[in-house]
């Protein structure tokens, strides 16, 4: 169903008091079959953010960096958030299920007690460039039945402020605007925002969430007046705790993404696409997994 953007009033009590705690870079890696791809969270700089576990952003014209794509692999215990700026990704996995990720939406899968899917680019040549989150599922949801949903660039709502940007609304609220994403446990936001030169935003992120800012097209400033803090593209800024966040573009376009989610504040054991409480949850999943019981 398309959606209009459509615009919210400008009253609110909230004081978007949450300012930039630390910064840090991705690292360039590889995953997959060989993509190229930068890690932003899950890297020695920023282990993890609980409730999250993994930010990647792809982002290549040059075929070779993303030909190879994700064949076959597992996940247990946890859910992903593919985004598409530009370019196309089909997914299958092992449940008979199959789509098309194209520019402007997103895939949102949870593995839950197992998944075996392969994500393969569907294009030869031309720019790729999208983002994989990956969202912790609490202990009590572990061994849930795995679901996905396509959602495609029109299921995503738009929202435009007062003075022009444009937010899309993945997961979370702007006002009364809710993203398709939700009824978690962490309640994630996950917010796509298109400042204009000299544009802002005002965004609510609850206190008690966990939250980032990454600015991917230009650079943005984050914080309320005298705290406020520029970020420049790639470089991913950690929220102070408030209840809401402050971005501004300086004088040229910028975009950023916006996250934030409850921490579960639960033990975290990983072993590659197995995120887990217990050691012996892990052995346990590796075992179901060799077992074809995924
Ligand atoms: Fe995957």
């Amino acid at each position: 169903m398309a959606q209009a953007a459509r615009s919210i009033p400008t009253t609110s009590s909230l004081a978007f008091d949450r300012s930039i705690d630390r910064s840090m870079r991705g690292t360039r890696t590889s995953d997959g079959a060989g993509v190229k791809l930068t890690r932003v969270v899950g890297t020695p700089l920023l282990r993890r953010l609980d409730p999250f576990l993994m930010l990647d952003e792809f982002r290549s014209d040059e075929p070779e960096d993303y030909l190879a794509g994700f064949p076959d692999h597992p996940h247990r215990g946890f859910e992903t958030i593919t985004y598409m700026i530009a370019g196309r990704f089909r997914h299958r996995d092992n449940r008979g299920n199959e789509g098309i990720l194209a520019a402007g939406g997103a895939q949102w899968m949870t593995a839950g007690r197992g998944i075996v899917h392969s994500e393969m680019p569907e294009q030869e040549e031309g720019l790729v460039h999208g983002f994989q989150l990956w969202l912790n599922l609490p202990r009590k949801d572990k061994m849930c039945e795995p679901s996905y949903r396509d959602l495609q660039s029109e299921d995503i709502p738009r929202v435009t402020l007062p003075g022009g940007s444009v937010v899309r609304v993945l997961g979370g609220a702007v006002g009364d605007v809710t993203g398709p994403i939700s009824g978690r446990a962490t309640e994630p936001i996950y917010l796509d925002v298109e400042l204009a030169p000299g544009g802002s935003a005002e965004l609510a992120v609850p206190s008690g969430h966990e939250g980032f800012v990454y600015p991917f097209h230009g650079d943005v400033v984050v914080g309320p007046p005298g705290r406020e803090r520029a970020l420049a593209r790639g470089e991913l800024g950690v929220l102070t705790s408030g209840d809401g966040v402050r971005l501004r573009a300086k004088d040229a376009a910028a975009r950023a993404l916006v996250v934030a989610g409850k921490p579960l504040g639960e033990p975290i054991v990983q072993y590659g696409p197995f995120v887990m409480t217990t050691p012996e949850e892990v052995e346990q999943a590796v075992r179901d997994f060799q077992a074809g019981r995924f």
